[in-house]
């Protein structure tokens, strides 16, 4: 997180795709840094009537989108798939059935043109977003090692990267994630699906404040919990009567607001303090976050505020799911070697360190 972005000098251009949950995303990327495009669309208003997203019905949306929105991609980025300099797919982890649309797609792209061809692990891709745009310069060593916490609908990991392509698993939520707390939560409180950004806006109006929650702790380790966050959540909302939902239930009140802001800077409040810890612990450089949550303006702030080595964050549009961050991603992996993986799988639930 030291040095900033210098003139890179590759000129490659990088056809991301990214399938793995709900967004169809394509996006074509320069260097590991530049957006030529970044195409996304979202099933979000598909999934929000069920107030989650249904595995059936993304892979469904997927396949219409998919062709579409790497057609826009590309024009957009005003290149023909032939000047390309090789294609990179999420090939987890994330839903089966989604993945494999966006997999089938670029290897049918790739193959046709005969251009380099891989997978890219999605928390990679997390990661790999902080290089974007104005961030790290992806040739330069960024002052490795970096704590690294991802958080987002699937997973809250804390993973030590000691160079490009070289991570550690140091810490991992033990049931919920985060982003998912915050959508169950979103749930009790009445308001809506994804529920981060919902619970985030509520708790931006909160005047008063509400007696915390419980902070979850793991002892003796750097994993999270958050379901116990949850059912307290839960809980305060039932002895405030607003859960089960009334008919009078008005989720711009104070009493929703001021539970939303607890919630949140339970939520908040761990994930900095155990990231904190864990920098310590590995005696790192700097911290990265990446993610959904990690769009979240309290836990940016925060996380800066406490920190006392740099902290890395994209812009919250490029913390949610994107094909941007897939392209970022495999820039030096293709650049150092351009393989084309025709046999290239789906893993659901591929790992990273
Ligand atoms: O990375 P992401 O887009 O998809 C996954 O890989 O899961 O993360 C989605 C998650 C959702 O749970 C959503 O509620 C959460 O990120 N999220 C937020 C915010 N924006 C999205 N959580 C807290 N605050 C936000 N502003
Ligand atoms: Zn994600």
């Amino acid at each position: 997180p030291r040095s900033r972005r210098c003139q890179a000098t590759t000129d490659m251009k990088i056809l991301g795709i990214e399938t793995s949950c709900d967004e169809t995303a394509a996006a074509v990327i320069e260097d590991g840094t530049v957006i030529h495009s970044n195409v996304i669309a979202s099933q979000v208003e598909m999934h929000a009537r069920y107030g989650g997203i249904v595995p059936e019905i993304a892979s469904r949306q997927h396949m219409t989108a998919m062709i579409p929105v790497v057609e826009t991609a590309l024009s957009e980025a005003s290149i023909n798939l032939e000047d390309l300099d090789g294609i990179a797919v999420t090939h987890g982890p994330g839903l089966a059935g989604s993945l494999l649309v966006g997999v089938n797609a670029a290897k049918g792209l790739a193959v046709s043109h005969n251009l380099p061809f891989i997978g890219v692990n999605h928390l990679e891709g997390h990661i790999y977003a902080a290089w974007l745009e104005d961030g790290v310069d992806p040739e330069s060593d960024p002052g490795f090692p970096i704590m690294c916490l991802i958080t987002s609908g699937g997973h809250t990991d804390l993973i030590v990267m000691r160079g490009h392509g070289d991570y550690q698993l140091v810490g991992r939520t033990r049931d919920d994630a985060a982003g998912e707390a915050f959508d169950k939560a979103a749930r009790v409180l009445g308001l809506g699906f994804p529920g981060g950004p919902e619970i985030q806006r509520a708790a931006e109006s909160a005047i008063g404040t509400e007696p915390r929650l419980p902070r979850p702790n793991v002892k003796n380790s750097l994993d999270f919990s958050f379901s116990g966050l949850k059912t307290a959540a839960l809980r305060r909302a039932e002895e405030k009567g607003m859960y089960p939902p009334r008919e009078d239930h008005n989720i711009d009140s104070q009493e929703v607001s001021e539970v939303a802001a607890a919630f949140q800077e339970a939520i908040v409040d761990t994930l900095v303090k155990r990231t904190l810890e864990a920098a310590q612990r590995y005696d790192v450089n700097g911290i990265l976050m990446g993610g959904g949550v990690a769009a979240n303006s309290q836990l940016r702030e925060w996380m800066s505020d406490q920190s006392s080595t740099p902290v890395v964050v994209p812009r919250p549009g490029l913390c949610t799911d994107n094909a941007a961050m897939i392209g970022a991603a495999a820039f030096l992996r293709i650049k150092d070697n351009p393989e084309r993986i025709w046999d290239l799988d789906v893993i659901p639930n591929l790992r990273l360190g």
